[in-house]
């Protein structure tokens, strides 16, 4: 126990200190850098809550965290090892059942089992930029300290359930008006705030609200099961192949339907099942993995950044539109360049349009649409960037256009500002080393379509790019919102070279027999949003495709001529109806057919197995040799890649944790049992055939 200067008594044990201001104790968790409850954060709940019913002189206790937030939610790195004491459950139940009132005073984020600890509390008061949620089925398992229980009986059922089964951080003006939170305090004031609500408690002779004997919100909707039903059948599409969301919905069920203490046994037992299963342990992994991808080895994390305030950005398509979006979203003013007005209106439009529809859809007021609109400015005149901190280009695909760019850009553009390409495929060192005088300025920004809308950002370094350049464009990524990871250069990076390479499997699978629709059918059944004769079919069969230049050489082009061109032709690999559903063809299985007889090829059954092993095992191979040629920093940036640019299965990991599961050697033998098959091209990796042969694995669990 120390006197601190004030004369207050304070008490340390584990991450809490325990401090007493006249009638009020104060409990102050820091366990940097999110508060996560672990052992030692636990341990100075339970030491702090003991000390509050110990000391007659404490009327009520304030909870409250040191640093960037409440308390973030369970140490999801103890997940797996065996319990350690206290455990949460006992926290909890020290302030639920304390005899003085408890407020917990948030502000960062309360979740998961932050969450659950304050809704143990009596009252929850929060600055207005706190967040609350429940965000545990984001990482495959349900919100297990008694959150399916009491979030339910606090703010409704609907509201509820919305919240544990989308995993959403819920601003607190809305928390305040659900009735989670109890009150909003001024930014800056939460200590002192909460104090002095804590003293009108006690004033008031507020009841020791315990939010586990609320019922009059769940009564409401008892003996209305249609409401989870809708909840179940709303959300089939996004919850196919997640088990975690189901148990989310059961558990609701149960708080319904049952005692308080049969739902937490409910909420435990299906719990305990998730935290064990492979999808949980895939999104743990997929959580930590997008956190590492941040990291840059080798440069030191004082390595001075670019201070970003104003974004230039070459061309107003539906890329450079779509990026601009992002920075406008986050306040940054962004200088759109085309070379015709009438590009520029259409791109500005285009951008209005979408704002528009999303204020419709009421994700923001009409308001921030002119707010966001505002801070974009068009132009025809690329000296307009002179003063830009980050240019990125966005224009088409071809190395002299981007090259005559850049070499202006390097004219144009301020000293010390960062430099980007949005290229997919061309080589960013040519870009950078032939076009311009500072290629260690020149970074490699490669962002997915639609821009606003897909969170992976590659982020490409050139041979030269200074550690400056490189550190900007990923910390800027996270800004944004993107999940940043870092490429070498080669053709297609990281993520374009593996579909590459289950595209050139998925091909040879249909000169040998296979349809576009059986290949897809088993990519979607592994749990991808589509196979690649759908997408090639969204995006349109004859992107890069020429009709003059056209000689019937391949699939794709014979389709084309025949006017397929995809979903908006109404055809393409498959038939579509008026609603844009797809249907096999007959039209293009007589064109494969054609194809395969004229190379005197006899078509074989295919079964699912093959497909999925040679589409899936190939991506697999040719991650390890990115891997081995140093084009990408760990396996798990291509995991990350791929899971948040490509519509991998968050369930299965990625690529590379996936040939984790399977295990290295069972991929190397299949690969080798269907040998020439695989293409005159296909080597197996000499990395993948080490690391199968010494049992090693990809990644870290
Ligand atoms: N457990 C362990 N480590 C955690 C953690 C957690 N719950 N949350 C964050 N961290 C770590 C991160 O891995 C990262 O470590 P690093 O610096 O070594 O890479 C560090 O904390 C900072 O995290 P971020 O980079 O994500 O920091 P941000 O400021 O961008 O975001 C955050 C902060 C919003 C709190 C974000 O970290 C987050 O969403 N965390 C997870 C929250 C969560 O899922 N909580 C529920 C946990 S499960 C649970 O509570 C079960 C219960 O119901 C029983």
């Amino acid at each position: 126990m120390t006197i601190t200067n004030n004369g207050a008594v304070s008490e340390t044990s584990g991450a809490g200190t325990f401090t007493v201001e006249g009638d009020i104790g104060i409990l102050t968790i820091d366990y940097p850098p999110v508060n996560a409850l672990s052992q030692a954060t636990r341990q100075g709940i339970v030491s702090g809550m003991q000390a509050a019913a110990a000391n007659p002189d404490v009327k009520a206790v304030v909870l409250i965290c040191a640093g960037r937030t409440f308390l973030a939610g369970a140490d999801i790195t103890e997940f797996g090892k065996p319990p350690k004491a206290p455990s949460l459950r006992e926290a909890q139940d020290l302030i639920e059942n304390s005899s003085k009132p408890v407020i917990a005073a948030i502000h960062g984020t309360a979740l998961g089992g932050g969450l659950e600890v304050a809704m143990c509390c009596h009252y929850r008061v929060g600055v207005e930029s706190a967040k609350c949620g429940l965000p545990e089925v984001l990482i495959g398992v349900l919100p297990g300290a008694g959150g399916t229980q009491r979030l339910p009986r606090l703010v409704g059922v609907e509201k509820g359930l919305d919240m544990i089964v989308n995993g959403t951080h819920v601003p607190a003006k809305e928390c305040l008006a659900m009735g989670l939170l109890d009150a909003l305090v001024p930014e800056g004031e939460l200590r002192s705030s909460a104090i002095a609500f804590a003293k009108k408690v006690l004033a008031e002779n507020r009841p020791l609200r315990k939010v586990r004997d609320l019922d009059d919100k769940i009564a409401a909707v008892r003996g209305k099961p249609e409401i989870f039903a809708a909840v179940r059948k709303a959300n089939a599409k996004k919850f196919r192949g997640l088990p975690a969301p189901e148990a989310c919905i059961q558990c609701v069920e149960a708080a319904v339907n049952g005692s308080f203490e049969d739902g937490l046994a409910t909420e435990r037992r299906l719990f305990q099942q998730l935290v064990t299963g492979t999808e949980s342990i895939a999104q743990r992994y997929a959580f930590f993995a997008q956190r590492e991808a941040a990291k840059i080895p080798g440069i030191p994390a004082d390595t001075p950044l670019v201070d970003v305030k104003k974004v230039g950005i070459i061309g107003a398509g539906t890329m450079g539109g779509g990026i601009a979006m992002n920075f406008a979203n986050v306040g940054i003013p962004v200088i759109l360049v085309e070379t015709a007005q009438a590009a520029l209106d259409r791109g500005l439009g285009v951008i209005r349009k979408n704002y528009e529809n999303s204020a419709k859809k009421g994700r923001f007021t009409q308001e921030e649409v002119e707010k966001r609109m505002a801070l974009l400015t068009g132009t025809l005149e690329m000296e307009q960037l002179a003063d830009c901190d980050l240019v990125i280009e966005a224009v088409f695909e071809n190395m002299a256009v981007k090259k005559e760019i850049f070499g202006k850009l390097d004219r144009i553009v301020k000293p010390g500002a960062v430099l980007a390409t949005n290229t997919s495929a061309l080589d960013v060192n040519e870009i950078a080393s032939a076009a311009t005088s500072r290629p260690e300025a020149v970074v490699g920004m490669h962002f997915f379509s639609p821009a606003n809308v897909m969170k992976l950002l590659e982020v490409v370094r050139g041979a030269k790019t200074s550690d400056t350049a490189l550190a900007t464009a990923m910390h800027i990524g996270k800004k944004i919102g993107k999940v940043a990871a870092i490429s070498g250069v080669c053709p297609g990076f990281i993520g374009n070279r593996i579909l590459s390479a289950r595209g050139a499997q998925a091909h040879a699978m249909l000169m040998e027999g296979a349809m576009p629709w059986d290949i897809d059918q088993v990519l979607y059944d592994f749990g991808m949003p589509m196979g690649p004769y759908a997408m090639s079919d969204l995006a349109g069969l004859d992107l890069g495709w020429s009709k003059d230049k056209s000689k019937s050489s391949t699939i794709r082009e014979v389709l084309c001529e025949m006017d397929r061109r995809g979903q908006k032709t109404g055809a393409g690999y498959y038939d579509y109806d008026e609603n844009r559903n797809a249907r096999p063809s007959e039209v293009t299985k007589k064109v494969i057919l054609d194809f395969m007889a004229k190379e005197g090829r006899t078509p074989r059954e295919i079964g699912k197995d093959e497909i999925l092993e040679r589409c899936i095992y190939a991506m697999v191979n040719e991650g390890a040799k990115i891997l081995e040629e140093g084009i990408a920093l760990r396996a798990s940036d291509i995991d990350v890649v791929w899971l948040n640019g490509y519509g991998w299965p968050v369930y299965r990991g990625g690529p590379m944790f996936y040939a984790d599961t399977v295990g290295l050697d069972n991929v190397v033998a299949k690969l080798k049992e269907y040998g020439p098959r695989m293409g005159a091209n296909f080597k197996i990796s000499p990395l993948l055939e080490k690391m199968a042969a010494d049992g090693k694995k990809f990644v870290r669990t």
